[in-house]
């Protein structure tokens, strides 16, 4: 994991310097500096382990800073935030959910899916090929990936971790449950993702980020126009503090600056944003 990154940043970095040194020589002619940016460059593992990287770091902030503190101050978290009557927050595989729901509207073709062999919603039941290979992720934690004969789909599996308390409580105590004795660190399941191309250019992979930084701010600001409509809740106060300080929700560009600083996406952008 910690080479793969380092691989793409040192990637990242040699296109910057391969730039900034065309640059100095007198300007880069535009074919050369889009064919820069066109080259296949990525492997599309490469860039799922990358996406799922932000993800893992997305949803444990997402679980902990928010859903975890948000309790603590009376915030509540439904399966059926959505519905008008009920005044609550997305639990985090619905958080998920909402990302890959943003995801599949926008032009980007990367799949987002969350799986388990002992889930809540029997909806997310692990089936076929990928039940198999879960099944070794359970053992080693380690990523599995395929191509998808059917789908036509490029296809990488992430174990899902119970990082936080919330997770195994929640998980335990919830009435549809198929097993309540799930432990911190047990893998929950996993998160699968799919992309139709065997490699990708910078630009691409760019693509594939942002899309995933973009359903996060969607479904985030979709569950800050809920609290919006609150009728018999109090509202916590939106904008620069966090759950854990009190009554307080983050603003969305807040939300995403902390895991734009937990990530290796934000090296990789600033790292890019030289243009
Ligand atoms: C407050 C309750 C709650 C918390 C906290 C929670 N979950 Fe869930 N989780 C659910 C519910 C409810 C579903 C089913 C949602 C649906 O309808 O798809 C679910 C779905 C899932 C699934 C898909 C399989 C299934 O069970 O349907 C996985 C995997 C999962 N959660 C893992 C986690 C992990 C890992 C964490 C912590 C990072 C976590 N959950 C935190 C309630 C919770």
């Amino acid at each position: 994991m910690k080479n793969l990154i380092n691989n793409s940043i040192i990637k990242t970095i040699s296109l910057v310097v391969i730039s900034l040194i065309l640059n100095a020589c007198g300007g880069v002619p535009e074919e050369k500096e889009e064919l820069a940016a066109a080259e296949k460059v990525f492997s599309v593992d490469e860039v799922l382990e990358m996406v799922s990287k932000e993800n893992d770091i997305t949803r444990t902030l997402y679980t902990k800073a928010i859903v975890g503190e948000g309790k603590k101050q009376g915030m509540k978290f439904d399966e059926d935030w959505r519905k008008n009557d009920v005044e609550a927050g997305p639990l985090p595989a619905l958080f998920l959910r909402g990302i890959a729901t943003s995801i599949r509207k926008g032009d980007v073709p990367l799949g987002l899916y969350l799986g388990s062999d002992f889930p809540i919603n029997n909806a997310n039941k692990l089936k076929g090929k990928q039940a198999v290979l879960f099944e070794k992720i359970k053992k080693d934690q380690k990523p599995q990936f395929f191509y998808d004969d059917e789908q036509k789909l490029h296809t990488a599996m992430f174990a899902d971790l119970a990082s936080a308390d919330a997770c195994v409580t929640c998980h335990n105590d919830h009435k549809q449950t198929s097993k309540t004795d799930w432990k911190l660190g047990d893998v929950m399941g996993s998160t699968t993702w799919q992309y139709p191309a065997d490699s990708l250019s910078y630009g691409d992979a760019i693509k594939v980020l942002n899309a995933y930084a973009k359903g996060t701010v969607d479904t985030y600001i979709e569950y800050l126009n809920e609290i919006e409509s609150f009728k018999n809740s109090t509202k916590p106060e939106i904008g620069d503090k966090w759950p854990s300080k009190g009554n307080y929700l983050p603003k969305p560009e807040v939300f995403l600056d902390s895991v734009r600083k937990l990530s290796s996406f934000g090296t990789m952008k600033n790292l890019l944003s030289f243009k």
